[in-house]
């Protein structure tokens, strides 16, 4: 492994330069199991080595947890890195099924203050609306978060899973810099309308879970058999059961393109990710979410890993034979409104 740093990319029309690939924080403290919080640390380290700046947390991510765990890590390298959080979403404590979303004024800016103070800064980066309150105007929600930004709270704004229409009606109140949502090899509902919405406008596309939340590396198969009880994939209707070895089967071809290239699938998936750039033509800088120094190294190598039109092609059906839906209940994705 090179200690070569990735490339960079302006991240939206007047948005922040970052490397053309981001960390996930999630896992390192929600989600995803049980963490090695010293290793978690040193991939945050050694992520900023190789170049990757953008850093994705949430509010809600481990119930505030993880913006802890992240604001040394920042606050020790604030010049360097892009730190992006997240409002809108709170979970039940009782039961983490259980979801509430919030898009009005006042829960804005009790969500902006709690985070800034968790994180230890004074401004946010990149500030997305983790989630959609459609009895909210999109219009109201952005001119909140426009408030921020002139307040010097908040540098650029972000939005998660919103449908093509209310990225313009959201880019028609303030410059949206980022629109966060779920993109892989797996996951292409957001390419139908939310996709040309955003290279239109000049919104760059920050795919999340652009492994298929670990599914597209192989490493688990079937998650009621390979993962803890509390991880949120058993969740997920394409992770268990006969859909999940089904979907395993779709793997075959990414692993066919990985072995001629010397590569391993998950970096075929994340080389899929970013290739969508060229193939859309728009700024496009996937998220991978890791806990290990020797993953985040594998990951940003795959930004050097150029696919042929050919494995394009083979990669191409994939997405359409996937079984079963992205989340339990698709209301809350943009696909669910569309
Ligand atoms: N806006 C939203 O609604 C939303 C939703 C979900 C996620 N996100 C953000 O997107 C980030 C990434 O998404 P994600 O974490 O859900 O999914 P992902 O990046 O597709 O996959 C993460 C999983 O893959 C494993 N992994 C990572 N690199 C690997 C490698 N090279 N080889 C084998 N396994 C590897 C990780 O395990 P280890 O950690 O053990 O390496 C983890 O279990 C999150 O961290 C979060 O910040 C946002």
């Amino acid at each position: 492994m090179t200690d070569s740093k990735i490339s960079t990319v302006e991240l939206g029309r007047g948005g922040p330069e970052v490397g053309v690939q981001g960390l996930g924080c999630m896992g390192m403290s929600f989600a995803y199991g049980p963490t090695d919080a010293d290793e978690a640390r040193a991939t945050l380290e050694r992520a900023l080595e190789l170049g990757v700046t953008l850093y994705d947390t949430a509010d809600v991510y481990g119930f505030g947890e993880n913006e802890k765990f992240v604001s040394p890590f920042v606050r020790a390298h604030r010049d360097e890195v892009v730190l992006a959080t997240k409002f809108a979403l709170s979970l039940d404590h009782e039961d983490p099924t259980k979801r509430t979303i919030r898009n009005d004024r006042p829960y804005i800016r009790q969500c902006v203050e709690a985070s800034l103070q968790r994180l230890g800064i004074d401004v946010i980066d990149l500030y997305y609306m983790h989630r959609r309150d459609v009895n909210v105007p999109i219009e109201e929600t952005v001119g909140a978060m426009a408030e921020l930004v002139r307040e010097g709270k908040v540098k650029h704004l972000g939005l998660s899973e919103v449908t093509g229409a209310e990225l313009r009606a959201a880019q028609a109140v303030h410059p949206i810099a980022a629109l966060q949502s779920e993109w892989s090899l797996f996951s292409r509902d957001i390419e139908d309308s939310v996709v040309p919405a955003a290279r239109e406008l000049g919104v760059a596309l920050v795919p999340y879970s652009p492994l298929g939340r670990g599914f597209l590396t192989g490493s688990f198969a079937n998650a009621d058999k390979d993962l803890t009880t509390d991880d949120f994939r058993r969740t997920m209707p394409r992770f268990t059961g006969d859909n999940a070895a089904a979907n395993a089967e779709l793997l075959e071809p990414v692993r066919t393109v990985a072995e001629a290239h010397g590569a391993t699938p998950g970096q075929v998936a994340l080389a899929w990710a970013q290739q969508q750039a060229q193939v859309h033509g728009l700024a496009v800088v996937p998220i991978p979410g890791t806990r290990k120094r020797t993953r985040v190294e594998e990951n940003a190598a795959a930004t050097r890993l150029v696919l042929t039109d050919e494995e394009l092609a083979l990669l191409e059906p994939i997405a359409s034979k996937v079984a079963g839906d992205r989340y339990a209940d698709m209301r809350f994705t943009s696909a669910g409104r569309e």
